[in-house]
């Protein structure tokens, strides 16, 4: 199948125009961190590659051998709000689901279960990661995406049984664990507890080593994601096009991919040039009745 201009999730690679997203941040940064078995924060607005990049890391240190990564979304804690036995039993359902599925191990899927009735859910999750790392021949690094989808006292029991393990790690817990989402740590909106005390996010993860953050396009990344398309397709784009499509964007990644794949829409033929992408500000209407280009332009 043709690669295309992707707006509808994390991209792969095989199947989208792609930048690589390992080179999105500091990769050595985030190896040395992973050496270090430090625990850190990737922050960035919603829609700039966030999953995009972890899912690579997680493929990346895989291949390399040393360590095994997992990735899990944790996003279906969220309906749970402040109940930590349906948040918390969300959590440990996820990590082990993913392990059975992606890294092809059963150990979580078969026990996960019982660990929560044993330990209850305050204490569950910290004991599964730690059977987890006992278990395992290789240090773990888990990335745990959409943290903070959770709020209240969830959020604040996955971060205190996080806590709690660390120092075990990594023969006793997750060498590291990278939380993702869209703030960073201590801008989680976590409510004051029954005691009407305050807890912010950064003082129920204080191991927190550091937070990175995960940027926009620049105009090169512009050109060259453009440009895979014009090698497989030798639709050409005028050179002037970058620099307005970067204007229009500012490198924000899914607009940058969307208004792509409007400009395409217009002429596939090998030499033939897409219009100006001022054509879709300035004409809104014509373009989205006739080209059926993507809603968000109006
Ligand atoms: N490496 C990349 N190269 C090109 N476009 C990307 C890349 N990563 C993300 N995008 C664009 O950003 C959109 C959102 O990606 P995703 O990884 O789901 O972001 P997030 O997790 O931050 O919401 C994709 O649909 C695509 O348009
Ligand atoms: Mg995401």
């Amino acid at each position: 199948m043709d690669k295309f201009f992707n707006t509808a999730g994390p991209n792969k690679p095989e199947m989208h125009y792609t930048l690589d997203p390992l080179h999105r941040w500091d990769l050595e940064e985030v190896l040395t961190l992973i050496r270090q078995n430090k625990y850190f924060v990737l922050h960035a607005p919603r829609q700039t590659g966030k999953t995009t990049s972890m899912l690579a890391l997680r493929d990346y240190l895989n291949d390399q051998g040393e360590y095994i990564a997992l990735y899990t979304n944790i996003e279906p804690a969220q309906v749970a709000r402040e109940d930590v036995e349906l948040g918390i039993r969300a959590v440990m359902g996820a990590i082990a689901s993913r392990l059975k599925w992606d890294a092809k191990s059963s150990l979580l899927y078969d026990e996960w279960t019982n660990i929560l009735h044993k330990f209850g859910a305050e204490q569950a999750l910290n004991e599964m990661l730690s059977f987890w790392a006992a278990n395992s021949s290789k240090p773990i690094v888990l990335l745990l995406d959409e943290v903070d989808a959770l709020v209240g006292d969830t959020l604040i029991s996955l971060l205190r049984q996080i806590r709690a393990g660390y120092n075990n790690r990594p023969a006793g817990f997750p060498a590291t664990i990278v939380l993702c989402g869209v703030r960073d740590v201590r801008d989680y909106r976590i409510l004051p507890d029954k005691n009407k005390a305050v807890i912010t996010g950064g003082s129920a993860f204080n191991i927190k080593a550091q937070s990175l953050r995960l940027g926009n396009f620049n105009q090169i990344d512009v050109r060259q994601l453009y440009s895979q398309h014009t090698e497989v397709t030798g639709q050409i784009f005028e050179d002037d096009i970058f620099e307005l499509v970067y204007d229009f964007t500012g490198g924000q990644p899914w607009l940058v991919n969307a208004l792509a794949g409007g400009l395409q829409q217009f002429e596939r033929k090998p030499g033939q040039k897409p219009p100006s992408p001022g054509l879709f500000f300035n004409k809104p209407k014509k373009a989205s009745s006739s080209e059926g280009t993507p809603i968000w332009i109006n």
